[in-house]
């Protein structure tokens, strides 16, 4: 398992860092197979996963739940867990109990937390505890409401200025890397080079240090809407619909099970049972 000083060199030697998400043993499982850098169980699993149209519905238990089987699966990878909305913006105290039960249940490699602002403070008490903390910039998917929609950040001057006041900041505060999220690439530029910590962009550029996608978008898994910063990876989601067509329609024209997939008896219990 690589870890977050790895991260750092990787990004020193401008070597890629690859993230993805996943949220179960099995998404997991093949995850690590292919040999990703980092897993995120990002909370994208309440629209994903879950069918939610939103990542505000999803609590501290659903990101438990699903990051335990992610390890399950992954046990040689870094593992990133998100905090879901509402429970990093109380007591800083009550902020700190709930990411040590994540850690501890869940045996991440670090927590998520989007914005910079109050979030900072968040960021430095967590760091002083020893969990390593990925901030998240630009789209913050939580702040939805407030943003006024899925929008792309970061476009005139002053907004990209605040960006990149922001990035140094969660540096500052500790954060062992930050994700970026539908910004113009070339503030993605900017920023990965005036930055220590490795930047991850989705919908960010490929100037960014790594990339994270949503396992769900690139695999075409799922009828949810796939913002248009995607590329689709391959279909799984046509060879999975073909696989239960062929199941569906096997059942009914009996020509599955086969006796191949059928326990047989011995002839003589056969003979008892009959008389
Ligand atoms: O929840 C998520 O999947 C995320 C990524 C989009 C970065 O936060
Ligand atoms: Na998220």
């Amino acid at each position: 398992m690589k870890t977050t000083t790895q991260f750092l060199n990787m990004k020193a030697r401008g070597e890629k860092i690859v993230m993805v998400t996943a949220y179960d043993y099995a998404q997991a499982t093949l995850a690590e197979q292919a040999d990703v850098d980092m897993i995120l169980v990002g909370d994208s699993l309440g629209m994903v996963v879950l069918g939610y149209d939103s990542t505000m519905r999803v609590t501290v238990d659903d990101m438990v739940h699903h990051a335990k089987a992610v390890r399950r699966g992954a046990k040689d990878t870094f593992i990133v867990v998100d905090m879901p909305f509402g429970s990093y913006h109380g007591d800083v105290n009550d902020t700190l109990k709930t990411a040590v039960r994540m850690m501890q249940e869940t045996d991440a490699n670090a927590l998520k937390v989007e914005g910079a602002g109050e979030v900072l403070d968040v960021i430095r008490k967590l760091t002083a505890a020893g969990i390593p903390v990925v901030a998240h910039l630009g789209l913050q998917p939580q702040a939805a409401g407030v943003l006024g929609g899925y929008k792309v950040q970061g476009k005139t001057a002053a907004q990209a200025e605040a960006l990149i006041r922001d990035a140094k900041a969660v540096q500052e505060a500790g954060a062992c890397a930050v994700v970026f999220e539908c910004i113009p690439h070339e503030l993605t530029d900017v920023i990965s080079r005036q930055l220590v910590i490795p930047t991850i962009g989705i919908g960010a550029g490929v100037e960014a240090d790594g990339q994270v996608l949503v396992y769900h978008d690139l695999l075409k898994f799922g009828e949810h809407r796939v913002p248009k910063f995607v590329n689709v990876f391959a279909d799984a989601g046509s060879v999975m619909r073909e696989g239960l067509r062929g199941y569906t329609e096997a059942v009914r024209n009996e020509t599955f099970p086969t006796l191949a997939h059928s326990f047989t008896m011995d002839e003589e219990q056969l003979q008892h049972l009959y008389g």
